[in-house]
């Protein structure tokens, strides 16, 4: 592969640079994704393996990022389990909430074969993409945890109270360890057929677990994000998983405890201290060799370009002789930045010595 800098990033192997992407990356900032996007919806393009990839590799050709992470989304999968999805608003709507132990029990436990024919265009996507790329540069698979899907799938949508979901997990836990014992069996064989096909790395999406206390954490979220990394692990020992979490600080500790050999952070803590305290949990024998990502302000990207390309620098460094490390936004890019201003972002991280 001609630039597999990530794959080494992941892994803590030594590099000239750090790798740089964003999360997001392929997404309403840029006027080349609207002009796909005005042609169809969002489900349509996810569910269209051409026009899929031809968005994916947009950020590729247009900013240079040191890899392609697939265009789909982490609500996707939810859909053949039983749960009906739409996103005509622009924003992710489950018509009907799952909130009752009879519905949780009614989704269906999708056996791999059954993932692989209905979640079919999301294979053929991570294809075309390679087709597209010639296996130049890496294709990042990824998916949402379990906690977090159950969030959305319960609440109906986004939330800011999680109100709902606690609710369901005060009220009735064992309900609530049936579902995401049913999303950790549906997302592992998920993640292992985009290997399968094709997928270089794969990144796990538990955005809202921070919302937890530490102890619901970890017996809600923790157990379920390593059963799926355990999983994944037992048919591809050597399979990068990088894990997110929207609040890191409160976490760590059991984040690192995921079998994750990647952390993507958030911009609210300083990167650079949040690597010396996982190396030396690795030193003492706490914890096994981990890489991290992040942690940008996506807000910052808003401008200007100069103070984007000054806390880019600040950020690189902070992490100036550190193996291990992929640099990244702290969250997902929003619509309103300027694609100078991403441009900037990226430029700096590869220019940096
Ligand atoms: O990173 C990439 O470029 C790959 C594609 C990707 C999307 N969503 C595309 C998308 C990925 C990795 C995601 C992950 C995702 N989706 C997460 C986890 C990470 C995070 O951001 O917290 C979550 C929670 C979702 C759910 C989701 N999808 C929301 C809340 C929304 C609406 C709000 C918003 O930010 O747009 C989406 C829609 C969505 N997913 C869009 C894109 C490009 C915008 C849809 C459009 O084009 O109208």
């Amino acid at each position: 592969m001609k630039n597999d800098l990530i794959l080494k990033a992941l892994w803590s192997e030594p590099c000239k640079r750090p790798p740089v992407w964003m999360m997001r990356q392929a997404g309403r900032y840029l006027p080349e994704y609207m002009a796909i996007r005005s042609q169809m919806s969002f489900l349509e393009l996810c569910k269209n393996p051409k026009k899929a990839a031809e968005v994916s590799v947009q950020p590729y050709e247009i900013l240079g990022v040191d890899a392609i992470i697939m265009f789909s989304d982490i609500l996707v999968p939810l859909e053949p389990m039983g749960a009906g999805l739409d996103f005509d608003t622009g924003k992710p709507r489950f018509v009907v909430p799952t909130r009752t132990p009879e519905q949780i029990s009614a989704l269906k436990d999708l056996s791999s074969s059954q993932i692989e024919e209905s979640c079919n265009y999301v294979y053929q996507t991570i294809s075309e993409i390679k087709n597209l790329v010639k296996n130049e540069v890496p294709v990042l698979g990824f998916a949402g945890a379990p906690w977090t899907l159950a969030s959305y799938m319960i609440e109906g949508g986004g939330s800011k109270e999680f109100a709902e979901i606690k609710k369901l997990m005060y009220l009735n836990p064992l309900a609530m360890h049936e579902l995401l014992e049913k999303l950790s069996n549906v997302i592992a064989e998920y993640l292992i057929l985009k290997l399968k096909h094709g997928a270089n790395a794969l990144q796990l999406f538990d955005t809202w677990a921070s919302v937890l206390t530490q102890k619901d954490y970890q017996e809600f979220a923790l157990p379920y994000q390593q059963k799926i990394i355990a999983k994944i692990r037992s048919q591809y020992p050597t399979a990068s998983i990088t894990l997110y979490v929207n609040g890191v600080a409160n976490v760590i500790d059991y984040m690192m405890a995921s079998g994750a050999n990647c952390l993507s952070v958030d911009w609210r803590v300083n990167l650079g201290e949040i690597k010396e305290y996982i190396d030396s949990a690795t030193a003492n024998g706490n914890a096994p060799l981990m890489a991290v990502q992040g942690n940008f302000d996506p807000c910052a990207l808003l401008g200007p370009e100069s103070r984007v390309i000054d806390l880019t620098l600040e950020m690189l460094e902070g992490m100036r002789g550190k193996n291990g490390y992929i640099a990244n936004l702290g969250h997902g890019i929003i619509p309103q930045v300027p694609v100078k201003n991403a441009k900037a972002f990226i430029d700096t991280v590869k220019s940096w010595s």
